[in-house]
């Protein structure tokens, strides 16, 4: 993959994959801002990572539960960099309420959840749209998780969350051709991360039981 000259945005790039991913993007040639929450000390070290690499980098606290700050945050990576080729929505928020648990799982933790990783999402991909299709080249990466695709994963708000962003991907990907083209990734469990660790013990085994059965559907699954 070769990204000389392009412009990444990668939500959630103070977390273990939005990092790792900030990381790949930065090695392909790409200049990459982040976004982060609280984790400030984190999201400078990915800042640190992408510009060991030769490359521009930036750090943008974003709650993306705010929609004015959604807004804000487009165009100040866009005015940082002059251009944004690639919107990665990596970030999400989770907690682990066993699937049984009706009475844990409030409307609370429901719209923060869908607030969160849904229309964060969704708001995003609007938001960084009119530069996205600038360069006619735009590319949109959705991460959702095997949650979406079977009931399974950290709650059921989880979940539910995680096969609308699937869905969401499909509905963008014909709304924003040609000229962004939108994917979807849906990770399994993913060991020693810190979104694994605060799943309870009964939880991470079920997802973890769930992570073998995925390479059977990543086949007929979520690319555009
Ligand atoms: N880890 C896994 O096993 C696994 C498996 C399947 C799918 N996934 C998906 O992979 C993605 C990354 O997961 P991860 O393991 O790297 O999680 P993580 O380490 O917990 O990172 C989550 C990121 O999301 C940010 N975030 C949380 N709430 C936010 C909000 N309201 N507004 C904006 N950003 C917010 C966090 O910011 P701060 O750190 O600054 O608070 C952090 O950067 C998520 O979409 C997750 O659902 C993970």
């Amino acid at each position: 993959m070769e990204l000389t000259g392009k412009t990444a945005f990668v939500t959630g790039g103070s977390g273990d994959i939005g990092s790792a991913i900030a990381r790949a993007l930065a090695v392909a040639g790409a200049n990459v801002a982040i976004s982060f929450v609280g984790q400030q000390q984190s999201a400078a070290a990915t800042v640190d990572a992408v510009t060991d690499c030769g490359r521009q980098s930036l750090a943008v606290q974003l709650d993306q539960r705010d929609p004015a700050s959604i807004d804000a945050t487009a165009a100040a990576v866009h005015m940082h960099f002059g251009r944004v080729d690639i919107l990665v929505n990596n970030a999400a928020w989770n907690i682990g309420i066993a699937f049984s648990d009706i009475e844990a799982l409030d409307a609370d933790v429901w719209d923060r959840m869908f607030e969160t990783n849904l229309r964060g999402p969704y708001l995003l991909a609007r938001a960084f749209a009119p530069h996205l299709r600038k360069h006619g080249c735009g590319r949109i990466v959705n991460i959702a998780s095997a949650a979406g695709l079977f009931p399974g994963g950290s709650s059921m708000a989880y979940a539910s969350t995680k096969a609308g962003l699937i869905h969401l991907t499909r509905c963008l990907a014909v709304g924003m051709a040609p000229e962004i083209a939108v994917n979807c990734i849906a990770p399994g469990l993913v060991e020693g991360t810190r979104m694994a660790q605060r799943l309870p013990d009964k939880v991470a085994q079920s997802a973890r039981r769930q992570s073998w059965a995925v390479p059977q559907v990543r086949r007929t699954s979520v690319s555009r």
